[in-house]
């Protein structure tokens, strides 16, 4: 079957994509100044022959953690084994993976903040002294055993920066946030992707895409083979604003980039609670979204772009909302 048929199947997702993967970091796009330290502390452990010092990775899903986790180890030379903070279930499940490590090597936990407390407490000892004890045998029986680990370097990623215990936090020698991604950094990305996959691109639907993108990489890269979908089959392979404008708006993403569900999102704060403050609980009721998938996907692009503000009585829609939905605005309630 041609691939460019396959590529129809929506399940394809840049998850599984690995192709757009910048694997070095003269390939991933942006985040300068977050780079430009990385690429220092990772000469300066190769230059001294030690294990990178560990590195904690945070900000809003897509934005690449753990692309450029991945970036970090193949810079150091060395193997990247990843887990996801809610899969580690027992501690002899780390333990497992943290002898396993050679010298050098990367740990990648996703979702660290989501780690099991009792897990989360062997990572001390492993982080600091690159040792874990073991607790063998049971009840009286039952005796300690220290076993020593090889300088590893580990590597956390979370969208919850405040989730994470005080501890675990202060063990990290590095702490990087990642920030959403300029208009020009998303174009560079877009036209990257339009390469890897050989598809020709008009600028003015590169522009297009970036604008409408939320800051996001996974999101330009996700809107771009949506888009490659409809030239195929609507035009000649040639991924063309008119054919841009036509496959967005087929998925109503607006010209600011906003998705239905943001939308929804904004519409019922200011249709049921006059624009809030609102608190969060009570907007996830109303438009039955779960408050954790709102906070973490939904509300930090919508703080940034200024559609709202978080108060400590809760949400609220900004005029600058009102006027994109374009609805009355009334001005402020309290
Ligand atoms: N700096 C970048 N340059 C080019 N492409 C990037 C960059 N960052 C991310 N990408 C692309 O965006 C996709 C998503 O990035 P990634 O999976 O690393 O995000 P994430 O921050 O780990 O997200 P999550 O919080 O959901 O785990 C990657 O597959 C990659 O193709
Ligand atoms: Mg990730």
């Amino acid at each position: 079957m041609d691939e460019r048929i396959i590529s129809n199947n929506l399940l394809i997702d840049d998850e599984v994509d690995a192709t757009l993967r910048p694997q070095l970091f003269s390939e991933y796009v942006g985040q300068d100044n977050v780079k430009e330290m990385m690429v220092i502390s990772v000469k300066a452990a190769k230059l001294r022959q030690e294990s990178l010092d560990h590195v904690l990775l945070y900000g809003p899903p897509g934005l690449g953690k753990t692309t450029l986790a991945q970036v970090i180890a193949n810079e150091m030379g060395v193997n990247m084994k990843s887990v996801s903070g809610p899969t580690v279930e027992r501690t002899g499940d780390l333990a497992a993976i943290l002898t396993s490590l050679e010298p050098g090597d990367v740990l990648f936990i996703d979702e660290i903040h989501r780690l099991p407390k009792i897990v989360e407490e062997i990572l001390y000892s492993s982080m600091e002294d690159y040792v874990i004890d073991i607790v063998v045998g049971k009840d009286a029986g039952a005796k300690s055993i220290r076993v020593d680990l090889a300088p590893f370097t580990l590597i956390g990623a979370t969208t919850r920066f405040g989730d994470l215990t005080g501890p675990l936090r202060d063990r990290f020698g590095i702490v990087h946030k990642l920030e959403f991604y300029t208009h020009e950094d998303l174009q560079n990305i877009c036209r990257r992707t339009a390469r890897i996959y050989d598809y020709p691109i008009e600028d003015k639907a590169v522009i297009e895409l970036a604008k409408r993108s939320r800051g996001t990489p996974r999101i330009v890269n996700r809107l771009f083979r949506r888009v490659r979908d409809f030239a195929d089959i609507l035009g000649d392979g040639v991924v063309t604003l008119d054919i841009t404008k036509l496959a967005l708006e087929k998925l109503k993403i607006d010209e600011l980039g906003l998705d239905s569900k943001d939308r929804e999102y904004l519409i019922g704060i200011i249709d049921k609670y006059r624009g809030g403050p609102v608190g969060l609980e009570t907007i996830a009721t109303s438009i039955s979204e779960d408050p954790r998938t709102l906070e973490d996907v939904y509300e930090p692009f919508l703080i940034q772009s200024g559609f709202i503000s978080r108060t400590p009585r809760g949400r609220v829609v900004t005029e600058k909302a009102y006027r994109h939905l374009k609805k009355n605005f009334q001005g402020s309630l309290f």
